[in-house]
Parts: C-alpha cells; sequence; structure tokens
C-alpha cells in the first residue's frame, strides 16, 4: 500500500550520531552504503556530548585502571570480555578518529589533553573544550560527505526492518512530506541512539524517540536490560519541561562542587569520591536532597576557579548559563537530574551481531554489555567507535556469503491505516512522559510501575485503534513500547543495581 520505488545499497546504516558515521566510513569503499538520518546528519545526541571521549592514551593510565572504573561504575553487571574489547582497543579508534580529521585539544608539546569524570580514577577523558561531541560530528560529518561510496539520506523516518526467515532484506522508510519506499540492503546497521524523548525530563534532543530499539523489537530482535537508565545529575534546572542543557560532568572534573539550597556540599555525606562519585550514585543524592530540602534543583559551584580558565575551558556552558541569566564565574547554576542514557538496548555479541543475520546495532540502541547497570561517564563516544569499527569489519566477512536477495511486496507489513484519526497525539505524548517521569525514573516502586504498566498499555492499544500513517505517529507508537519495555525489566528485577532503584530493596 502506497508503496513507491526500491531502492539498492549494499550496506544500510541507520543513524547519523558517532556509531553511524564511523561504522560508514569504516565500511571498504566498493560497497554501496546508504546513510539515513532521522533529521540533519548533526541532529543527534552526540553532536550534544560535552565532557570527551575516555580512552587511556597516556602514559599515566593503564588499561587495567580503566577496565575497573568501568566494572565499577557498572555495578559489575557489565560484559566482562566486551569491557576489555571497549578499553585495549580504545586508542587504535582515538587515533583513526584523528585521522578522519577530529580536532582534540592538546597541551603546547601536542599531547592530547585529558579531564577527569565522575567515577575516573585517572584523567583520561580526551575533549575539544566542552563541545567533544560537535567536533566529533563535523569531523566525521565531513569525512562522509567527501566519500563516493557513502549516500546520505536526510529527513528520513525509517519505518521497519524487513526481514524474511531469521535473516535482514532492507528497510520501509519514508521521507519527510514523501511517499513510502523500500530499501534493499545486504547488511543493515541500527545506530538510532537513545530514548530520552520519553520522559518530560532529558538531555536528548527530539529525535530520541527510541526508533531503532521498538523497530528491533518488532522484528523479533533481542532487547535487554532496558531497566538501566541513567540520570545525568546535572541538566541546568528550568521549570520548562522538555530538552534540559547539560552542565558537563567535565565542569565537576575541573573541580565544581554540588551544594544545596542550604548551601551545604553534600556529596561527602553519600560517597567517598564525594562530587565525583559514579553518576547513579551522584543523581540519587541529588534527588534526596531536593525531596529533603522541597526545592526541584540543587546548586553547581565552581565561583572558586578563576573566571578565566571558567571561560576558556567551558566555552558553551559559559554562554549558554549567561543567555538564561546566570555568570557561572560569579553564580552557582541551579541544577537537576534529567534522563541522559539508556544501558540496556539491542542485544548484540562484540562484532555489533544481533539474533536476525545481517542486521546489526551499535551506539546507544545496542547492549554490548560493557556499561553494566550504569555508564561509566564518556564511555558512550568510546563505545560507539570501538563497536561501530567492529560491525564494519563484520560486515565485510558478511557480505561475501551475502547474495543479493530479491525482495517482494509480500514482505511488507501493512504499516499504518486510517488518516483521519482523531486522537491528540501531542497529548497522548504528554501522558506519556508524565507517567514515565512520575513511575519510572530515578527511583521506582511495583505499585508506581504497575501503575505505569496499565497507563502504557492503554496508550498503546488507543494508538492500535486509531492507526494513522505520520512520522509522529510511528514515533509516539515507538515510544510506548519503548516505555513498555523499561517498566517490564524494571517490574521483573526486584533488587536495586546501577542505574535502577527499586524503593522496596536497596542495593547492597
Ligand atoms: C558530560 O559531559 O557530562 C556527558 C558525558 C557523558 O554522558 O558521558
Amino acid at each position: 500500500k502506497h508503496i513507491g520505488k526500491i531502492i539498492d545499497s549494499d550496506v544500510i546504516v541507520i543513524g547519523t550520531g558517532i556509531a553511524g558515521l564511523y561504522t560508514a566510513l569504516n565500511i571498504d569503499e566498493k560497497y554501496k552504503v546508504l546513510l539515513m538520518s532521522k533529521a540533519a546528519l548533526d541532529t543527534n545526541n552526540s553532536n550534544l556530548a560535552q565532557g570527551g571521549i575516555a580512552a587511556c592514551v597516556g602514559p599515566e593510565d593503564d588499561f587495567e585502571a580503566h577496565y575497573e572504573d568501568t566494572l565499577r561504575a557498572g555495578a559489575y553487571y557489565n560484559h566482562r570480555e566486551n569491557t576489555r574489547i571497549l578499553i585495549e582497543e580504545a586508542p587504535m579508534h582515538i587515533e583513526k578518529l584523528l585521522k578522519f580529521g577530529v580536532h582534540l585539544d592538546r597541551d603546547e608539546h601536542g599531547k592530547l589533553l585529558a579531564t577527569r569524570e565522575g567515577g575516573h580514577s585517572k584523567r583520561r577523558v580526551l575533549h575539544a573544550k566542552d563541545a567533544t561531541g560537535k567536533e566529533i560530528i563535523r569531523g566525521l560529518g565531513e569525512a562522509v560527505r567527501k566519500r563516493n561510496n557513502i549516500r546520505v539520506e536526510e529527513n528520513i523516518f525509517v519505518i521497519d526492518i524487513l526481514t524474511e526467515e531469521n535473516k535482514v532484506l532492507g528497510v520501509l522508510a519514508v521521507k519527510k512530506w514523501g511517499e513510502k519506499a523500500v530499501y534493499k540492503g545486504r547488511a543493515v546497521v541500527l545506530a538510532t541512539g537513545g530514548i530520552g524523548q520519553i520522559y518530560k525530563n532529558t538531555t536528548n534532543p527530539l529525535v530520541a524517540t527510541g526508533d531503532g530499539i521498538a523497530m528491533a523489537y518488532r522484528g523479533g530482535v533481542k532487547v535487554k536490560d532496558m531497566e538501566f537508565i541513567q540520570f545525568h545529575p546535572t541538566a541546568m534546572y528550568t521549570d520548562k519541561p522538555g530538552q534540559k542543557f547539560l552542565i558537563s560532568e567535565a565542569v565537576r572534573g575541573e573541580g565544581a562542587i554540588l551544594r544545596n539550597v542550604y548551601r551545604e556540599a553534600f556529596m561527602e555525606k553519600y560517597h567517598p569520591l564525594k562530587d565525583l562519585a559514579p553518576r547513579d550514585i551522584v543523581s540519587r543524592s541529588i534527588f534526596t536532597e531536593m525531596i529533603r530540602t522541597e526545592k526541584p534543583y540543587v546548586y553547581l559551584d565552581i565561583t572558586h576557579k578563576s573566571a578565566e580558565f571558567i571561560r576558556h575551558r567551558f566555552p558553551t556552558i559559559y554562554e549558554r548559563c549567561l543567555a538564561e541569566g546566570i555568570d557561572m564565574t560569579k553564580e552557582w547554576i541551579p541544577v537537576a537530574p534529567a534522563e541522559h542514557y539508556v544501558m540496556g538496548g539491542i542485544e548484540t555479541d562484540a562484532s555489533g551481531r544481533t539474533n536476525i543475520r545481517g542486521l546489526y546495532a551499535c551506539g546507544e540502541c545496542a547492549c554490548t554489555g560493557v556499561h553494566g547497570a550504569n555508564r561509566l561517564a564518556s564511555n558512550s563516544l568510546l563505545e560507539g567507535l570501538v563497536f561501530g569499527g567492529r560491525v564494519a569489519e563484520d560486515i565485510h566477512g558478511h557480505m561475501e556469503n551475502a547474495k543479493p536477495e530479491s525482495l517482494l511486496i509480500s514482505h511488507i507489513k501493512k504499516a499504518g491505516g486510517n488518516k483521519n484519526t482523531i486522537i491528540d497525539l501531542e497529548e497522548i505524548k504528554g501522558r506519556l512522559k508524565n507517567t514515565m517521569d512520575q513511575h519510572v525514573s530515578i527511583i521506582r516502586s511495583e505499585e508506581g510501575l504497575k501503575k505505569a504498566w496499565r497507563e502504557i498499555e492503554d496508550i498503546k492499544a488507543m494508538l492500535r485503534m486509531q492507526e494513522e500513517e505520520s512520522i509522529p505517529y510511528y514515533e509516539l507508537l515507538n515510544m510506548t513500547t519503548v516505555a513498555l519495555l523499561i517498566i517490564e525489566g524494571a517490574l521483573k528485577r526486584k533488587d536495586s543495581l546501577g542505574g535502577h532503584y527499586r524503593l522496596e530493596k536497596m542495593e547492597g
């Protein structure tokens, strides 16, 4: 129904964050790659990453320390072998990243500069001031545009993956304001990023609606560990719901202190690493202080550092705070936790393979297990590189055996129906976000989770009854799928661990 043309490629990569761009660039130029972005190429979480990319590249650091820090932050729930791969292959991929034209900060001798962030025992977070992701997406984006074998399609929404007998055939997608088309590929890579938009407060942009995870799940792909959600401790507080501006953990890495509204530096009450404790612990501590002081924020104080240092090291954050009327060189920044990252996702092996032949996943939408129950700061850009690189490598082997399949229109499930719907998608989205914020947030209870389950099931049933062929509709459907996966996982996991905290049973 309404299917337009069929477009052929060897490899389809969905998503243009660090994982998608880096995967595409690592695929041999003899293959035709189609790189799809739901919005503009640089509209993604990676582009917003501030603090940096963790990698053990200096003589002061060693693999063992990075490995141990990653496990400790992850509550020792991490997949050990994949975590080793993440850490030990990091220097090689950082080297390659630089070769693709990305510039990271260096000292006067040309040595890469590294900062600290929560949970790191050493300075190992490489950066480009406080806009590391922006520089990475700029550099990789330019490299992609120079490649003759990579075709970039922006503003294209992938509705579903197409499979047959446990093997991927391609995807069904719709160009904004256009008609649906089938895109054939011998390999398909999901690099679709996060899920933040299912929450009212998130650091994620509007595009982060969990599409890749939801379509994989619909297509029979295994999804795991969805209950582990990371709330970044320090998003700038405003009383307007929606995307929140991140105040990088690197600000604490350079000495900033969290204070409650009574001016107390409270983190020493909660953890020996104080303001640089792992992220889940800092977020819960802030949340506890917010409840105790009956205020929806705490403060971040870096005023003891020189104004010159702050302006030079954090130009983006400084300017943004100023635009909100806060001079961070003299005033404390009001901050509160906001949804930031999902540790779970599409289950993959060390080469990014899913249980469907030819279908790969990497970056935030994937679950290699390297983050355990709580991701160590700045390990996410690194994961995008290391496992994006490994996906590309595996695709080379796969392509030699994967013959182009014929794809019939009968492979395509009907993907929508009634256009004259009367449901208010924005209103329903608001209900979903409220439910997730209220019951499936930093602290969860059996009763709240059950309530949330019923509410989201209701929403999903309503959406199903009033099918509509529009991108906002498909997105909302994906959001309900992802929300239910999180709630299901959270209900099953009775004990607290990392980014999943149950009121009834505390950790340890
Ligand atoms: C930050 O700059 O605080 C974000 C880094 C991350 O999410 O790992």
